[in-house]
């Protein structure tokens, strides 16, 4: 056997076979289990929703939702997501409509380049899960994994709390 052939064959013997739910789907990908969470979603499953920046777990641009906690789908070896239920940005649209935080990131001009947007809104989307009605602060802290090189935050912060001031009055 040629080295490149017994290569091959040694990379195809690591391939594991691996289930997991996104965005409620059930999906099994045949992959090496040290494989980044994010490639595997953006290369696999065709989900570019999340983005790459830093690719070091500093910038949040790549946050999905893992069993309802917001990780960066960058430090992620793909074993860990094992049958765990991950939600992308694509999973929070339905029926092809803008969810409420996204309507207010369009309102408030919270996305520019949206290289941080799928990010910064499933941030916010799980800061307010936690916690309905947000202080400034509670903004502030929730995003606070999440860099923006646009638009200085404030149309960001501005539009989680018009999110959220929407959801307690029921107007969304
Ligand atoms: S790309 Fe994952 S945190 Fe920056
Ligand atoms: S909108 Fe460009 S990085 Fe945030």
């Amino acid at each position: 056997m040629t080295d490149s052939v017994e290569r091959h064959a040694q990379a195809e013997l690591s391939l594991k076979e691996l289930s997991f739910s996104v965005n409620g789907t059930r999906r099994t990908v045949r992959v090496h289990p040290m494989e980044r969470l994010l490639d595997t979603l953006r290369q696999q499953l065709g989900l570019t929703g999340a983005k790459e920046g830093c690719g070091e777990g500093e910038c949040g641009s790549c946050s999905v939702l893992m069993d309802g906690a917001l990780v960066n789908s960058c430090l992620v070896p793909i074993l860990q997501a094992k049958d765990a239920d991950i939600v992308t940005i694509e999973g929070l649209v339905a029926d092809e409509k803008l969810n409420d935080i996204q309507e207010a990131f369009l309102q408030y001009g919270g996305a520019q380049c949206g290289i941080c947007t799928p990010g910064m809104i499933l941030a916010a989307s799980h800061l307010l899960r936690k916690k309905p009605e947000p202080t400034m602060e509670d903004i502030r802290e929730g995003l606070s994994g999440n860099l923006c090189r646009c638009t200085g935050y404030m149309q960001i912060f501005e539009a989680v709390a018009e999110a959220a001031r929407r959801r307690a009055s029921g107007a969304l």
